[in-house]
């Protein structure tokens, strides 16, 4: 069964073709950072403009490098929500007007079950496993227990983890998007320089806050401006406390719920020493983590292929009247 994903929830348009839930055949995605560099962050009505110029050219292309037509296809996936409505919308009108004229099932798509599931484009994991998404917009941990099944557990109640490394990124005058820059520079730094705080909020509890963090490192910078070298030290400081609570919340979470899986996804799962230190640690408490590979840990239409598979193969369908979400929280993959 071969599936048209389509994304276009946040800055980047997305196409892909996707067979049985796993087989990339072909995966387009045209980045705007270009476009909302200057600004330090995402404009959303520059964005989905772009989504509007890019959308027909990014599913031709996907057909194409597949030498695949819409004849070739079986369903349509898109993402309904979360994200910027305006953006969500370009990616839903054109899967409903090719869903429409080919007579094709669609499936609107939770983009948050798209990150849990983007690692079965690379290998298989057995449920059940503990799911983290950390992007630009969400910081999240989930109980997977199926394909479309995800409770839950908790989630950032201000700032996610990649908008801390933006919003950093940005006070320091490093450039957008700021995780990438910050994991770069940290590598000439000291993660012990600054001990920036670390909030856990309650002891155990699986909730994320990374506002304190952001203003602990504009004050320090205020009272201590750096060298070149104390920026290094700054991000490397900054990068480690952020890492040690996701580390830390995703391993009690793993305990708490006794499953010895935990999957990685979102922008921030590219982060290197994020990967590290769950390696290490996780290996210490017999917790085996696995992380998609960077291509399919940021934004991306294939994991929206495999979400929309899964959901099409149980005899989920959406109308033409499906809306945009701007806000769809995670309840079991299924409806709003
Ligand atoms: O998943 P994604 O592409 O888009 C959203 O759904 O938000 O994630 C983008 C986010 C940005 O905040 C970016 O700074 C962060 O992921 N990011 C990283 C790294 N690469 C991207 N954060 C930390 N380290 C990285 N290497
Ligand atoms: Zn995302």
């Amino acid at each position: 069964m071969i599936i048209l994903a389509i994304e276009s929830s946040c800055d980047d348009t997305g196409a892909a073709l996707i067979e049985d839930g796993k087989k990339i055949l072909s995966n387009i995605l045209s980045s705007q950072d270009e476009v909302h560099k200057r600004y330090g962050g995402v404009v959303p009505e520059l964005a989905s403009r772009r989504h509007l110029e890019n959308i027909v050219p990014v599913i031709r292309g996907t057909l194409d490098e597949a030498h695949k037509s819409l004849d070739d296809v079986h369903g349509v996936a898109v993402t309904r929500g979360p994200g910027l409505v305006g953006s969500l919308l370009v990616g839903i009108m054109a899967a409903k007007a090719i869903a429409h004229a080919k007579g094709l099932p669609l499936a609107g798509v939770n983009h948050l079950m798209g990150h849990l599931l983007a690692i079965f484009l690379e290998q298989e994991v057995a449920f059940p496993f503990i799911g983290m998404v950390a992007s630009g917009g969400h910081t999240s941990l989930y109980m997977a227990e199926g394909f479309t099944a995800m409770r839950p557990l908790g989630r950032t109640r201000d700032d996610a983890a990649g908008e801390a490394f933006d919003k950093v990124a940005k006070y320091l005058g490093l450039g957008y998007p700021g995780g990438i820059i910050i994991e770069q520079l940290a590598r000439k730094g000291d993660p012990g320089a600054i001990p920036f705080p670390r909030a856990y909020i309650a002891k155990e509890s699986l909730d994320f806050s990374f506002s304190g963090i952001k203003t602990a490192v504009v004050n320090y910078v205020r009272a201590h401006p750096p060298s070149e070298d104390g920026i290094a030290d700054i991000a490397a400081s900054f990068q480690e406390a952020v890492v040690d609570v996701l580390v830390d919340k995703t391993i009690w979470a793993a305990q708490r719920h006794q499953v010895d899986r935990v999957v990685v996804s979102g922008g921030v799962a590219s982060n290197n020493r994020l990967r590290e230190r769950l390696q290490q640690e996780g290996e210490q408490v017999g917790i085996q983590p696995y992380f998609p590979p960077h291509f399919l840990c940021r934004d991306n239409a294939a994991m929206i292929g495999v979400a929309g598979y899964h959901l099409l193969k149980k005899g989920e369908r959406d109308g033409l009247d499906m809306s945009a979400l701007s806000r769809w929280p995670l309840e079991k993959g299924l409806a709003p």
